[in-house]
């Protein structure tokens, strides 16, 4: 089944906060409304996602990452899929329309960070053709 994958607008902010929060990361919809438009504004980073039934099933977060040591890359920051929805496709049409994104920005390499819990995230992606390329910890310190 192929379905409308597109930019997120600010009034996908429902469905787009619903579905962060099955990924672990609640969010009011004004929150993530202005969190969209931001997106959109920023010229590096966007929101895809993907329409079935006439509401958003799944989105996916992508960006430029520009580092001092490093061409330029596609980073995937975060990809989320209606639980009543997986293992329908939508996740591999989000990803390719990462992909499709990162190559019309003439980017040749995608990353993504999935937490090492997250094994059936992992076999999801390297069916996809990723491969893992590192192991690391995560450091944060509260200010
Ligand atoms: C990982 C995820 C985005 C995949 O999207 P999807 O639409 O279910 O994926 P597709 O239908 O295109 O592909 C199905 C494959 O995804 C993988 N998969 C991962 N989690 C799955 C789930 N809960 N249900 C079904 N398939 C899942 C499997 O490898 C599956 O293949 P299989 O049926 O042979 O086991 C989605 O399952 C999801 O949102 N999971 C929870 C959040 C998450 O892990 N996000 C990634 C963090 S980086």
């Amino acid at each position: 089944m192929k379905d409308d994958v597109r930019r997120a607008e600010p009034d996908d902010a429902l469905d787009v906060a619903e579905l962060a929060g099955q990924l672990g990361y609640p969010c009011d919809e004004a929150t993530m409304r202005a969190r969209i438009e931001l997106a959109r504004e920023s010229g590096f980073r966007d929101v895809l996602v993907a329409e079935r039934e006439g509401r958003v099933r799944g989105w996916i977060e992508v960006a430029i990452v520009e580092l001092i040591a490093n061409d330029p890359f596609c980073e995937i920051h975060g990809l989320i899929v209606d639980q009543e929805y997986r293992g329908t496709s939508l996740g591999s049409q989000l990803v390719a329309a990462a992909e499709a994104w990162a190559a019309e920005r003439g980017l040749d390499r995608v990353r993504v960070r999935s937490n090492v819990v997250r094994d059936r995230a992992r076999k999801f992606y390297e069916r996809l053709g990723y491969t893992v390329t590192k192991v690391a910890n995560v450091f944060d310190k509260f200010l």
